[in-house]
C-alpha cells in the first residue's frame, strides 16, 4: 500500500471538546426571560406509546415509520413507567444541593452527558447562568448573605425563573432537567417541591466534600473560570469575596433529609468517601446512582482507535472478521510504538479490544499491559447484509440502503442492529471507562468508536452515525477535573 509511518507529534490536533447546555434557553436579546414556546420541531427519542412499534421485531424493516427511538433497556423502561405512572410524573427534576466549590456543576454537566447519551432528553439549568443575566457578574459576598432579605429575595427569583423555563421545557417534551444551584436551605427545597408538585418527580443531589485539598482545588478553579470573576484582576481580593460568600452559605446551610434524595459525601476521588440514598426507586434513579457511584475526577488519558486496515475495508465490505490487510499491520507496528511512548511512565494501563480478530491483531505488537476483549466493542450488526459491499445493498436492497440513508441512527439492519442498540450495548464500557483510574487504550470498530466518542464529546445522537473516526488515527481523550481534552494523532500517511 506505500504507507508511510508519522511522527505523530507533526500531526497532531488538540482541543476542548463538550458543549455547554446549560445556557438559559428563553433569554431574550436583551437578556431579559422570555417565556417562548419551543416550536414545534419533533423530539428525535419521544418514546412511543405504541408498545408494539418498541418491540424491535420490525421484520425486514417493511414498515419504515416504525423503526424504534428507543431501545432496550431505555425503551423497556420507558414503556413500562408510561403504563404505570400518570402523564405528568414521567419527568425528573435532579436538583443539585451543595455548598459553592463542591463541584456540584462538574457532577451536573457530567450527569446531563450521561443522560442525553443515553438517549434521555436532558438539561442543564444552571441558575448562575440566570443569576448573571438578571443582576450582572459582580455581585459581592454580601449579596448571598442569608440575612440579607433582598439578596434571598432576588436569589429565589432567579431560581424560580429557571424552574419555570425547566418547567416549559419539560412541556415541550424534555425528559430530565439537572437544576443546578446551591439549594442549601430547606426553605429554598420546600419551594421547589412545591414548585415541582404535579409537574415533575425531584430528586436532591447533594454533594458534600470535607476534603480541604479539594475544596481548595475547586475554589482556585472558580477564581479562575467563573464569570463572577472575570472582571476582578486581584486574585487575592477575588479570593477573600469567594471565602466571604462560602461563609455566608455555610451559616444557613442545611443538609438534605427530606424527599428523595443522594447524598455523595467525599466521593470525588473515586476512592472511599460514601453515597447514602434515600425513597430511590425505578430505572432512571437506579442508573444515576449507579453511574454516580462509578465517576471520579482522576485524570488519565483514554485512548480511542479503529483497528487497522483490514481486507475488508480494502474491497469495501462491512462486518464479517476479515483479518488485517498489509498496511493494517504496519498500523499495528506504529501503535504499538505509539501507545509504548505515551504509557512509558504508567505502570498499570489496559488494551481493550472487540471479539473480532481485526482488533486483537491490532492490539498484537503492545506487550507491556494486559490485554482485554469485550463482545460489546464488536462492530454494529449489519445481519442479513454482513459482508456485503454498500453497493451491493443499494443494488439487491434499495428500500434498506435508501431507509438506512434517511435514518442512520434509528435503522436496523435486518437481523441485526442499529446504532441505537450499539449505544445500548455500550453503557457497561462507558461505566467502565468512567471507573478506571488508570489509562485504557480501546482498538474497535467505526460505529461503536462513533458511539463511544459521542458520550466525551457530548454529541447529540442524530450525529453520532455521521461522525469521522479515520482508519490510522488515535484519539486521546485527556480526562480531568477541568473537562475533557481531546487531541488526535494521524499515525499513517495513507488517511
Ligand atoms: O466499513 C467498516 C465498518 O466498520 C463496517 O464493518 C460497518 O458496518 C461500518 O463501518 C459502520 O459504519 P456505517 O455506520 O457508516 O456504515
Amino acid at each position: 500500500m506505500g504507507t508511510t509511518p508519522k511522527s505523530p507529534e507533526a500531526r497532531m490536533s488538540s482541543r476542548s471538546i463538550g458543549t455547554d447546555p446549560s445556557t438559559p434557553r428563553y433569554e431574550d436579546h436583551q437578556g431579559l426571560f422570555v417565556n417562548r414556546s419551543v416550536g414545534n420541531s419533533p423530539k428525535l427519542l419521544r418514546i412511543s406509546s405504541d408498545i408494539s412499534m418498541l418491540d424491535g421485531d420490525l421484520g425486514l424493516n417493511d414498515k419504515r415509520e416504525d423503526m424504534p427511538e428507543a431501545t432496550g433497556a431505555v425503551a423497556a423502561a420507558a414503556v413500562s413507567e408510561r403504563m404505570l405512572l400518570p402523564k405528568e410524573r414521567r419527568q425528573l427534576a435532579i436538583v443539585l444541593v451543595g455548598l459553592p466549590a463542591r463541584g456540584k456543576t462538574f457532577t451536573a454537566v457530567k450527569l446531563t452527558r450521561y443522560l442525553r447519551w443515553l438517549g434521555h432528553d436532558t438539561k442543564h439549568f444552571n441558575v448562575g447562568k440566570y443569576r448573571r443575566l438578571k443582576h450582572g457578574c459582580t455581585q459581592a459576598a454580601d449579596f448571598f448573605r442569608g440575612d440579607n432579605q433582598e439578596g434571598v429575595d432576588a436569589r429565589n427569583e432567579v431560581a424560580i425563573l429557571a424552574m419555570e423555563d425547566m418547567f416549559s421545557w419539560m412541556d415541550a417534551g424534555g425528559q430530565i432537567g439537572v437544576f443546578d444551584a446551591t439549594n442549601s436551605t430547606k426553605e429554598r427545597r420546600n419551594l421547589i417541591l412545591k414548585l415541582a408538585e404535579d409537574k415533575c418527580k425531584v430528586i436532591f443531589l447533594e454533594t458534600i466534600c470535607k476534603d480541604q485539598s479539594i475544596i481548595d482545588r475547586n475554589i482556585n478553579l472558580k477564581i479562575q473560570q467563573s464569570p463572577d470573576y472575570a472582571d476582578q484582576t486581584d486574585y487575592n481580593v477575588a479570593l477573600k469575596d469567594f471565602k466571604a460568600r462560602r461563609e455566608n452559605y455555610e451559616k444557613v446551610y442545611e443538609t438534605v433529609d427530606e424527599g428523595s434524595y443522594i447524598k455523595m459525601i467525599d466521593t470525588v476521588t473515586g476512592q472511599g468517601g460514601q453515597i447514602q440514598i434515600n425513597a430511590i426507586s425505578g430505572y432512571l434513579p437506579g442508573r444515576i446512582v449507579f453511574f454516580l457511584v462509578n465517576t471520579h475526577i482522576t485524570p488519565r488519558p483514554i485512548f480511542l482507535t479503529r483497528h487497522g486496515e483490514s481486507m475488508y475495508n480494502l474491497t469495501g465490505q462491512i462486518g464479517g472478521d476479515p483479518p488485517l490487510s498489509d498496511a493494517g499491520e504496519q498500523y499495528a507496528i506504529q501503535l504499538a510504538s505509539f501507545i509504548g511512548k505515551q504509557l512509558k511512565s504508567e505502570v498499570t494501563a489496559s488494551i481493550w479490544t472487540s471479539t473480532l480478530q481485526r482488533t486483537s491483531l491490532t492490539a498484537h505488537h503492545i506487550v507491556r499491559f494486559p490485554k482485554v476483549q469485550w463482545r460489546a466493542l464488536d462492530e454494529i450488526n449489519a445481519g442479513i447484509c454482513d459482508g456485503m459491499t454498500y453497493e451491493e445493498i443499494g443494488k439487491k436492497m434499495p428500500d434498506e440502503y435508501l431507509a438506512r440513508k434517511l435514518d442512520k441512527l434509528r435503522y436496523r439492519y435486518p437481523r441485526g442492529e442499529s446504532y441505537l442498540d450499539v449505544i445500548q450495548r455500550l453503557e457497561p464500557v462507558i461505566i467502565e471507562l468512567e471507573r478506571q483510574r488508570a489509562p485504557v487504550v480501546v482498538i474497535a470498530h467505526q460505529a461503536v468508536l462513533r458511539s463511544l466518542y459521542a458520550y466525551f464529546a457530548d454529541k447529540p445522537l442524530k450525529e453520532i452515525p455521521h461522525i469521522e473516526v479515520p482508519l490510522h488515527t488515535v484519539i486521546e481523550i485527556q480526562m480531568g477535573v477541568t473537562g475533557i481534552q481531546e487531541k488526535r494523532y494521524k499515525l499513517m500517511e495513507d488517511n
